[in-house]
């Protein structure tokens, strides 16, 4: 059942707990030698509010996750007073799946949109995620539920997915973005592989459009998420980046031009909870 898929790894669905970590071992040396190849860039990040070079931005976001992978989903569930949840009903609401369609999931962590997706009668799902403990752990909880079936789990980079073209009917990125390095490269590659007709949401922290919403908001995620994130996960520096993060990231509008440059057609957003979050729209046509 496990099958490597061009530069990324498949994960079976019918593999046993025992093996979890020894999977994690190889999809992270996977992952390292793929590093390797992208070493000499000259080229900065973001990361939260620190500018670092674009090939340690991978390595120090990949550091993050690691981190937090054991407590990720619990961490999303405190962080957001579940609201988290309903953000992603939202998004699959929109994506209207029918059983006819794959959609692929790009950053899908730990399953959350591929899970919905299936419940809601949605066809095959991939989650392509770069950080092997983040999909492992995504994989266990498909275990964990009994949803073996329909869900191909591949460790593989947003900025060049493991995926021939127009190749999957509608794809998601849900508060992955952000992460990514080159979020152009990325977009665009989203769009390579989507079918014509094929939809693409991105879900994703945005600018709040609330003024005292915005100010309560920052205190609560500048005070209280990295105070959260140490006793919990054990890594409050880990949720201090993913607050600094989110108010790196492009705003709406910004989101939007990126996305037509990328070769999107028909962009449009809708602000979520007052802009915490926004689900933003495009198609490949
Ligand atoms: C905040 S989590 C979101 C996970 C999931 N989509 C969710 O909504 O719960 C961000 C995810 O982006 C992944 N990621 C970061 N950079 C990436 C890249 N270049 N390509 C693919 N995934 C990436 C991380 O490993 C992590 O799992």
């Amino acid at each position: 059942m496990t099958q490597p898929l061009r530069q990324g790894l498949a994960v079976g669905h019918a593999a046993p707990h025992a093996i979890s970590s020894r999977l994690a071992g190889l999809l992270r040396r996977a992952y390292l030698s793929d590093m390797t190849d992208r070493a000499d860039s000259s080229e900065t990040a973001d990361f939260g509010f620190r500018t670092v070079a674009a090939d340690e931005k991978q390595h120090l976001v990949r550091d993050v996750f690691d981190s937090v992978a054991a407590r990720y989903d619990l961490m999303n569930d405190l962080m957001s007073g579940g609201l988290h949840r309903l953000w992603k009903r939202e998004c699959i609401a929109m994506l209207r799946p029918s059983i006819d369609r794959t959609l692929l999931d790009v950053a899908g962590g730990t399953g959350d949109i591929a899970f919905l997706w299936r419940r809601r009668g949605g066809g095959p799902a991939i989650v392509c995620d770069i950080n092997p403990a983040m999909v492992a752990q995504g994989r266990d909880r498909g275990i964990d539920r009994g949803m073996l079936d329909g869900i191909e789990w591949l460790c593989g980079d947003a900025e060049r997915l493991p995926l021939p073209d127009r190749s999957v009917d509608a794809a998601t990125i849900a508060f992955g973005l952000r992460n990514v390095t080159d979020k152009p490269a990325a977009l665009a590659d989203i769009c390579r592989v989507l079918r014509p007709g094929g939809r693409f949401l991105c879900l994703e922290f945005s600018a709040v459009s609330v003024p005292l919403l915005g100010e309560l908001y920052d205190r609560y995620s500048f005070a209280v998420l990295p105070r959260i994130g140490e006793i919990v996960a054990g890594d409050g520096e880990a949720y201090r980046y993913l607050v600094e993060s989110i108010r790196r990231f492009p705003p709406q509008a910004e989101l939007a031009d990126m996305m037509r440059e990328a070769g999107f057609g028909q962009v449009s957003w809708r602000d979520l909870s007052g802009g915490i979050v926004a689900i933003h729209s495009g198609w490949r046509l």
